[in-house]
């Protein structure tokens, strides 16, 4: 007989064997996980929180770290390398795990001086990865790999993956069209996206977007993933410093609430649907030009929303992935479960195979 676990109506399924404790916190049912990525960054789980503008700041990285994944710092979302340092000073405080930065590009700005002052301090400080975003990494690789950094290059299409592969980054995580965040110009959904990728490459490839739970995770792994990356199932924790009003607009947030901006200027960014993203769709349906549109969504409207609560006030990024999830976990949880239910599933499937 199966129960529906009652903190995870929509997600959970597990045979009344296999009961969580109360609360869920803790399972001694579920499994681990040994990849090619949990050893090359010498972490527990193969859970991975990708770099969030204004939210991966230490004290999240940490917990994500402390339980068993890995998560990245964003420097983009830091003033200075001094500030960077700091962050990484703080985190140090806060856990003794492995964490990374994420060194977020944007194409249309080219290459700013302060990125790559922000891989001496990655280097300085020995950081032992970066996740990379938004252009090609090549600029930055002979820092890096001189300072023995691993790079996890991040992208949406299997053909720069190659690339990223020739210029020697160390693996790549592929994030499908319904991620939430910049999803390329590619629109490939993750299902082909991943197995395409780990055909035609050589280095490890992390399945980025749509997963939130052991479903997304076991599945990315059957299809030849090494780790999962999550964005979204990370914001929606209690850890993550975003006003609660945000949280709760996301619970509610289905998988047809998202929006795509940005497509007229070949930047497409998934957000979940508000007043702001409604303004910023009529202006670019009527043309408006690249310095009109970014006025409407940048200048750190993100961090002001996040602050004040105010779930209009800036473009929010957000995946599809938010339609499967409908409360707020502490970030343990959210990996606790997904191993969990992957534990269970995995059973599931030997039951099925007959023959
Ligand atoms: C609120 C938010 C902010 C993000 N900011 C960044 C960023 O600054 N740099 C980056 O590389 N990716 C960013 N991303 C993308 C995530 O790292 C990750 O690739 C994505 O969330 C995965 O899809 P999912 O949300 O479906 O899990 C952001 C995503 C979200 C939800």
């Amino acid at each position: 007989m199966q129960i529906i676990h009652s903190y995870g109506s929509k997600r959970l399924f597990i045979p009344s064997t296999y009961q969580l404790n109360s609360g869920g916190e803790k399972s001694n049912m579920a499994k681990k996980f040994k990849t090619k990525i949990t050893e090359m960054l010498g972490i527990e789980h193969p859970i991975i929180c990708g770099g969030m503008q204004w939210i991966s700041r230490a004290e999240i990285v940490a917990e994500v770290g402390n339980a068993g994944g890995i998560g990245f710092i964003t420097a983009e979302s830091l003033e200075t390398p001094a500030d960077l340092r700091q962050e990484i000073k703080k985190i140090r405080d806060l856990t003794d795990k492995p964490f990374g930065i994420n060194l977020s590009m944007v194409p249309e700005f080219g290459l700013p001086a302060r990125t790559l002052q922000f891989c001496d301090v990655v280097v300085e400080e020995g950081v032992k990865v970066v996740e990379t975003a938004g252009r090609s990494p090549e600029p930055l690789l002979p820092k890096l790999k001189e300072g023995g950094v691993k790079v996890i290059h991040k992208l949406t299409s299997v053909k720069h993956a190659l690339t990223a592969q020739r210029l020697g980054v160390d693996a790549v995580t592929l994030v499908g069209f319904g991620s939430g965040g910049h999803i390329g110009n590619d629109n490939v959904a993750s299902f082909i996206l991943i197995p395409k990728a780990v055909a035609a490459l050589d280095i490890p490839v992390i399945a980025g977007g749509g997963i939130c739970n052991g479903k997304g995770f076991l599945g990315a792994l059957a299809m030849g993933a090494e780790a999962v990356l999550m964005g979204t199932a990370f914001m929606i924790t209690r850890e993550c410093k975003i006003h609660q009003n945000i949280k709760d607009r996301l619970v509610e947030t289905k998988e047809t609430d998202t929006a795509l901006l940005l497509t007229t200027i070949m930047n497409p960014i998934r957000c979940m649907k508000n007043k702001l993203a409604d303004e910023c769709l009529a202006i670019e349906a009527e043309g408006a030009d690249f310095e009109k549109i970014i006025t409407t969504v940048a200048g750190g409207k993100g961090q002001i929303a996040y602050d004040s609560g105010d779930p209009d006030g800036a473009p929010i990024a957000c995946g599809q992935i938010a339609g499967l999830i409908d409360e707020v976990k502490s970030v343990r949880q959210v990996v606790d479960d997904i191993l969990t239910e992957a534990a269970v599933l995995l059973n599931r499937l030997n039951g099925l195979a007959v023959g």
